[in-house]
């Protein structure tokens, strides 16, 4: 039987640079899709999933994640003498992570995500866990993360979630290659890093939802630099393929780039969109802008 999947790694140290000059001295992962920040809906996906233990792996200006998900004492404190305002009080509430919970650990300098995910071995251990990238928001139930623990708990080992892209785009994505897939679920023969169109194995993208197994840390450790001089997760997860199991999973959900303007912007309308205390207000205000 699979091990059961208790923590998540988030690493939240990159720079943000296509999304200058609102990351300059923000993270990126504070920035709100309609009400909350990009890293709360990570945390939820995984809450959903029954990942109750965080490690965020940080950087510089990154004070501001730490703090959301500690209570915020005078501002609850004023909500509650308030009165009126109790569903405003549940929304601050609801922002925190349980006492003893959540790690904050630093990267330092930014060498690429497997530099990153590598930084949080001490307090994953040697048990399988999940990665997500809070850029990318997911929406769906199942959640992402609950979907890959699931099939997890089906194969064991790694999984990774994967979608088709169209393949001129294949260069901005690690691109996976496959054996025959059986109810979305495929095991894996290969994953390049940001392959050219012409040289990719497949169209399927992985899109920064995993479960991997800690004997990734191993090839981690190695700090080998690789495509665009960084230490790249999908590069150390490639060499666990054929050593243990290894799957890809079709995600079926919303998928929005967060990391970029356009797609930060069609999260806060799709999602605003989706949701009940929203839509109606959103679809009217779209169609009064689009009137022009
Ligand atoms: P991105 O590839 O989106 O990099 O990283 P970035 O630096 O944040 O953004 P751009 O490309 O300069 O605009 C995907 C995820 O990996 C984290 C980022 O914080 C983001 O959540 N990351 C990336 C790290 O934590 N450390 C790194 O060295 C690189």
């Amino acid at each position: 039987m699979a091990q059961r999947v208790r923590k998540a790694v988030l690493p939240v140290a990159g720079l943000g640079t296509r999304f200058l000059p609102a990351t300059k001295a923000m993270a990126k992962e504070m920035l709100t899709v309609v009400d909350r920040p990009l890293i709360q809906y990570a945390v939820e996906e995984c809450l959903a999933a029954g990942i109750e233990e965080f490690v965020f792996v940080t950087g510089r200006n990154k004070g501001a994640i730490e703090d959301h998900f500690d209570h915020a004492y005078e501002l609850e404190t004023t909500l509650a003498q308030r009165g009126n305002k109790r569903v405003e009080l549940k929304q601050a509430e609801q922002a925190t992570i349980k006492p003893g919970n959540a790690i904050f650990t630093r990267q330092q300098k930014p060498l690429g995500l497997g530099h990153a995910v590598w930084c949080a071995r001490h307090w994953i251990g040697r048990e399988p866990f999940a990665v997500l990238l809070p850029d990318e928001l997911m929406v769906s139930s199942p959640t992402c993360t609950a979907q890959l623990v699931a099939a997890h708990e089906k194969t064991g080992g790694n999984v990774v979630a994967v979608m088709n892209v169209p393949r001129e785009q294949t260069k901005s994505y690690g691109i996976v290659a496959i054996k025959t897939e059986k109810d979305g679920l495929a095991e894996m023969t290969g994953i390049v890093e940001k392959p050219k169109p012409d040289e990719a194995p497949s169209t399927l993208a992985w899109i920064g939802r995993s479960i991997l197994m800690p004997e990734v840390f191993d090839h981690l450790d190695r700090h080998e630099v690789g495509a665009g001089g960084e230490i790249q997760l999908t590069e150390a997860m490639a060499k666990l393929i054929g050593t243990q199991p290894f799957h890809a999973m079709r995600y079926t959900g919303g998928r929005y780039d967060c990391g970029n303007r356009l797609g930060f912007l069609e999260a806060n309308v799709a999602v605003a969109l989706g949701r009940k205390d929203t839509a109606s207000e959103t679809r009217a205000l779209l169609e009064r802008l689009l009137k022009g």
